[in-house]
């Protein structure tokens, strides 16, 4: 019998990870990352988000690597990563939906000052006021045109937001004015009115969101970063935000993650946290993905969604 192992929610998830598994892989042994028992050469496959370095180099029979989202690189991290294997990233259609309703929340949430009036309910005060724009007059542009990215220009559009999109290659996605490369950069930035990053982390995007890039923005821009925390500096959006060149920010990943006590964006009252939860598919949708990919992989079609060593994502 194949059997995986799973790294992702801990030990207690797998309860969980089993049931759904067993609906659509019931040949599959589905055994915790940490089990004992399952010796290194039993293991056809993996799903996990961060496996610690080394481990994957031992598990000689390995076939396929599976990463537990969309972004691998708490997998690609390992320097020991076996990378003749296949390294599929998660992409469940679910998973596509969740962000593009997160990225349309955090855009009506920057357009309307939602931060603000949750202060001000906090502070039981009647405070009303108008916000300055609609929606037809706020471009979004999305850096990264991917899964994610795509399907959030959509969902963006039907709000009644013109979108611009970024992206590494050139792409034409309906009703997006689409802007490629370095090259492009500023001026997909220039009639940006809520930046949202949607990129994946790499050598070319680390620490992209910070004070250069933001001073290309219109003044008084808002910021979503559903991408990396590797992809911004917080120092430079907080002193953005405090001198008016970002109006507000969501900000759902972080540097250091859970985000720790001591930092100035928990209490900022221009940025709204959120727990690294802009799309996070349920365990069946993910186990469900799984098992289609597994089949493919079993009778000799094509992998989709595979990591690509060269371009870093
Ligand atoms: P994807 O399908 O691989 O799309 C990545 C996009 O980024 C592509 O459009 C790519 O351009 C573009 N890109 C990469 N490097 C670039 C560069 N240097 N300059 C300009 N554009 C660049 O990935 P995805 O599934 O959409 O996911 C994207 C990222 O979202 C993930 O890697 C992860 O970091 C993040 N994410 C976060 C959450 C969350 O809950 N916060 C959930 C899911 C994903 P090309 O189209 O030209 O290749
Ligand atoms: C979550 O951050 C993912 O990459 O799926």
């Amino acid at each position: 019998m194949p059997t995986i192992l799973v790294k992702s929610g801990g030990e207690a998830a797998m309860p969980e990870w089993q049931r759904h598994f067993a609906e659509f892989a019931p040949d599959l042994a589905v055994r915790w990352w940490d089990d004992g028992a399952v010796a290194p050469d039993a293991v056809d496959y993996v799903l996990a988000w961060d496996p610690e370095a080394g481990r994957l180099g031992g598990l000689p029979n390995l076939k396929v690597i599976f990463g537990s989202g969309a972004g691998v690189d708490g997998i690609t991290a390992d320097p020991a990563l076996p990378r003749h294997l296949p390294l599929v990233r998660m992409a469940p259609e679910g998973a596509t939906q969740r962000m593009g309703e997160f990225v349309c929340w955090a855009a009506l949430s920057l357009l309307k000052d939602a931060r603000r009036m949750a202060l001000n309910q906090a502070m039981a005060q009647w405070q009303d006021f108008e916000p300055e724009r609609t929606a037809a007059e706020t471009p979004v542009g999305i850096m990264g045109l991917g899964n994610m990215g795509s399907r959030a220009c959509a969902m963006l559009q039907g709000l009644g937001f013109p979108v611009r999109g970024w992206s590494r290659t050139r792409k034409d996605l309906p009703g997006v004015r689409c802007f490629t490369g370095a090259a492009e950069l500023d001026d997909f930035l220039s009639e940006t009115r809520i930046l949202v990053c949607l990129l994946p982390a790499t050598v070319e995007t680390n620490g992209i969101l910070a004070a250069p890039l933001l001073a290309k923005l219109p003044r008084g821009a808002g910021l979503v970063n559903a991408g990396r925390g590797s992809h911004q500096k917080i120092e430079d959006i907080i002193a953005a935000l405090d001198a008016g060149q970002l109006s507000g920010a969501v900000l759902d990943v972080f540097e250091k993650e859970p985000l720790p006590a001591g930092s100035p964006a928990w209490a900022h009252p221009k940025i709204t946290v959120t727990p690294h939860v802009a799309s996070l598919p349920s365990r069946r949708e993910r186990a469900q993905y799984v098992a289609r990919v597994i089949a493919d992989f079993t009778a000799g079609r094509p992998l989709a969604n595979l990591y690509d060593h060269a371009r870093g994502y």
